[in-house]
């Protein structure tokens, strides 16, 4: 008799873990609209059944939950809903648990700190969703690196091109339904946490036709990933007194010129105290592969490097090229030691090209990598991280001062 309320118990139990394991959405990420040393944002996709948009939170070590509840919109052309909840009034640099309403799964992730107490780590790479697997092997070197959060500058699924073309209608959610599983698995720090994603727009993530901001809201981009202002991807992330990410579309649903750029210099001009500032964005206004004289590259320079001189950036971040490229420092397109430094060129999770020898390239290889930075009071590190988990390159930058040096002492440790 006892061995049988012990199997009934044991079923009970099961079917009830199932039942529960069941509403766990497959994919669940966090981003940031504000402050992200006081908020963070949790976006989770379920069927259109689950129209509730709500969460519970806490410290950890806190018994006590609190509430919080946001809102859904339907994903166009597809059952699914994507649901949003922003938690503001956090504290910076601490660990926060939450779960969604009606799952018993429980999910962490830490604030940034409002001030540099500790090294804030984060990762910069692009072209990330081509092929399943190099996605997979580069998100593993990635999270091992233990990063507070990880941008993605464009190109992010290649949802849009020429194969979505013949793969048809839910070609495009499948492909971003895949990526975002995948962060969801191995996006994961040795802590636990969830490492939040900053996604930044590229030429593959909308459809090439819809360059125009009165169409912006209706693309899928925008509908999965919350920005301050709906349908507007540029923006600056500012954290605490340190670092100032400003987030820029390369003239894909907004152009370069005109409005973004206006908005650029004054955003760039009320930050001159930041400790570090730097960019990220889709195409190169220095290439490695693609032509320097092509239409893109031309309007980045003339735009937008003129700004990056005057206000100092330590180094722009730049993707599209599938190679790694880092320039010599540049200023009026000539070398200059006073000069902004560009990095990157895009080569996640793609098949990366053969880089060309120029004259404004100093690295160069033919490699799947992202960089990887590490900032402290006294200087900011970056590093090439490679699909092997190597360090390729390595430079240091300095807070209020655009100098990068090359860090030979780290490269030969590796
Ligand atoms: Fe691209």
């Amino acid at each position: 008799m006892a061995a049988f309320v012990r199997k009934l118990l044991f079923l009970i139990f099961t079917c009830a873990a199932a039942l529960s394991n069941a509403r766990e959405p497959s994919i669940i990420y966090l981003t940031w609209m504000h402050d992200p040393t006081t908020t963070m944002t949790v976006h989770w996709h379920t069927g259109d059944e689950e129209r509730v948009s709500a969460l519970h939170y806490r410290k950890m070590g806190d018994s006590q939950w609190e509430k919080k509840e946001g809102i859904y919109s339907e994903l166009p052309r597809t059952e699914f809903l994507a649901h949003t909840v922003e938690i503001d009034e956090l504290e910076p640099n601490v660990d926060y648990q939450f779960r969604i309403v009606g799952n018993e799964r429980i999910h962490r992730f830490r604030t940034l700190p409002d001030r540099l107490s500790r090294p804030v780590r984060f990762v910069v790479g692009g072209d990330a969703y081509f092929y399943l697997s190099t996605l997979q092997r580069m998100n593993g070197e990635i999270a091992a690196k233990n990063p507070d959060f990880v941008v993605v500058g464009g190109d992010i699924a290649y949802t849009n091109g020429r194969r979505a073309i013949y793969k048809g209608k839910d070609w495009e959610i499948n492909r971003w339904r895949t990526f975002l599983k995948e962060w969801k698995t191995r996006m994961i720090d040795s802590e636990g946490r969830m490492i939040p994603m900053v996604p930044v727009i590229g030429n593959h993530d909308i459809k090439p036709t819809t360059l125009s901001t009165s169409t912006a809201t209706h693309l899928l981009f925008y509908e999965l990933f919350a920005t301050p202002e709906k349908g507007v991807p540029y923006r600056v992330l500012d954290a605490g007194n340190y670092l100032s990410l400003f987030l820029l579309d390369s003239g894909h649903s907004f152009h370069i010129e005109g409005q973004q750029t206006k908005w650029l210099e004054k955003t760039l001009s009320e930050r001159e105290n930041m400790s570090y500032k730097m960019a990220a964005y889709h195409i190169a206004a220095f290439p490695s592969v693609y032509p320097f004289r092509g239409h893109g590259p031309k309007k980045l320079r003339a735009q937008w490097n003129p700004l990056f001189e005057r206000y100092h950036l330590n180094v722009a971040f730049e993707h599209h090229n599938h190679a790694y490229k880092r320039t010599f420092p540049m200023k009026g397109n000539k070398i200059d030691p006073d000069g902004v430094v560009y990095m990157g060129d895009g080569s996640w999770g793609v098949t990366p090209r053969k880089p060309k020898k120029l004259w404004y390239l100093e690295k160069i290889a033919q490699a799947n990598a992202v960089c990887l930075i590490t900032l402290t009071p006294q200087k900011g590190t970056v590093e090439a991280l490679t699909i092997q988990g190597k360090i390729i390159d390595s430079v240091e930058t300095f807070p209020m001062n655009p100098l990068v040096v090359l860090n030979e002492t780290r490269l030969l440790q590796n």
